[in-house]
């Protein structure tokens, strides 16, 4: 299916600073997940760069095995193949977390805040920390001698994108705004800031990448944060991430490290 114009026009212009992204373009009016669609691309050898567009998902999925909700027109739902060394796996959620931070605030003005490991947060103040307006998923695996990475993200535009029951905890760029924003200038910054991340990655410039993740996080160091490791509730305020990406949190007994899992925010 061709690609609609208000995204083909905005991704042709910007094309030089997306590579290696846009090798190809795939639109879907609709599909279940493109976070699907490109790891079947992985898996059938397609080379990195491919990107997957839909107007809405039917089965949009989440980190943690939620889903994510995608009705048509209401966001943005895009996935792209890399075929990162392994050195540059590990931070490509938190490169894509600031490439699609950067580009809300270049789009809207407003000030996304990070939260570990990357979603992305509107309207906070010291009390909270606002309502989630992105979400990034990535998956990965190996085929043949290769590893692949898929990097999904999950745009809330207009507020038709909030499912009723999450509405309290999260929100859309045009709700914030109180005007309309252009879908396809937004994602074609998205990609730009992403390609722009992953060239910082690859060439071994990786505090780039962890320095301006903690910019946008540092609303959230100091908040308390909850977690179960092997059957019982820890506590401690977070401190920061450390070069690999871990989160780092006080906690009476020293400092903790976490990779990966669910956190509750307090
Ligand atoms: C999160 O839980 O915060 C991550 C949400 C990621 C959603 C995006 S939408 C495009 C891509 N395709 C999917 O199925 N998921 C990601």
């Amino acid at each position: 299916m061709p690609l609609p114009r208000e995204f083909a026009e905005p991704l042709e212009r910007r094309a030089r600073e997306l590579s290696p992204l846009g090798s190809r373009v795939i639109w879907h009016a609709e599909t279940r997940s493109t976070n699907a669609d490109a790891v079947a691309l992985a898996e059938r050898g397609v080379a990195e760069g491919a990107i997957v567009l839909a107007d809405s998902q039917t089965a949009g999925r989440g980190r943690l095995g939620r889903s994510w909700s995608s009705p048509a027109g209401a966001g943005i739902y895009a996935s792209v193949l890399l075929r990162p060394d392994r050195q540059v796996t590990g931070l490509l959620s938190l490169a894509a977390g600031v490439a699609v931070a950067d580009a809300i605030e270049s789009a809207t003005g407003l000030a996304p805040v990070l939260k570990w490991p990357n979603d992305v947060y509107l309207g906070g103040s010291n009390a909270q920390l606002g309502r989630k307006v992105a979400g990034i998923l990535t998956e990965g695996g190996i085929s043949g001698e290769e590893g692949w990475a898929v990097v999904g993200f999950g745009i809330n535009v207009l507020p038709a994108s909030l499912p009723a029951p999450v509405s309290a905890r999260a929100t859309s760029l045009e709700g914030e705004l109180g005007r309309s924003i252009d879908r396809g200038e937004l994602l074609a910054a998205c990609l730009a800031g992403l390609a722009a991340r992953y060239a910082q990655l690859r060439q071994g410039r990786h505090v780039r990448v962890i320095e301006s993740w903690r910019r946008r996080a540092s609303a959230t160091f100091g908040r308390l944060v909850e977690w179960n490791e092997t059957g019982s509730m820890q506590r401690g305020l977070v401190h920061g991430i450390d070069e690999q990406g871990g989160l780092l949190v006080s906690t009476p007994g020293g400092i903790a490290r976490i990779c990966s899992g669910e956190l509750r925010w307090t």
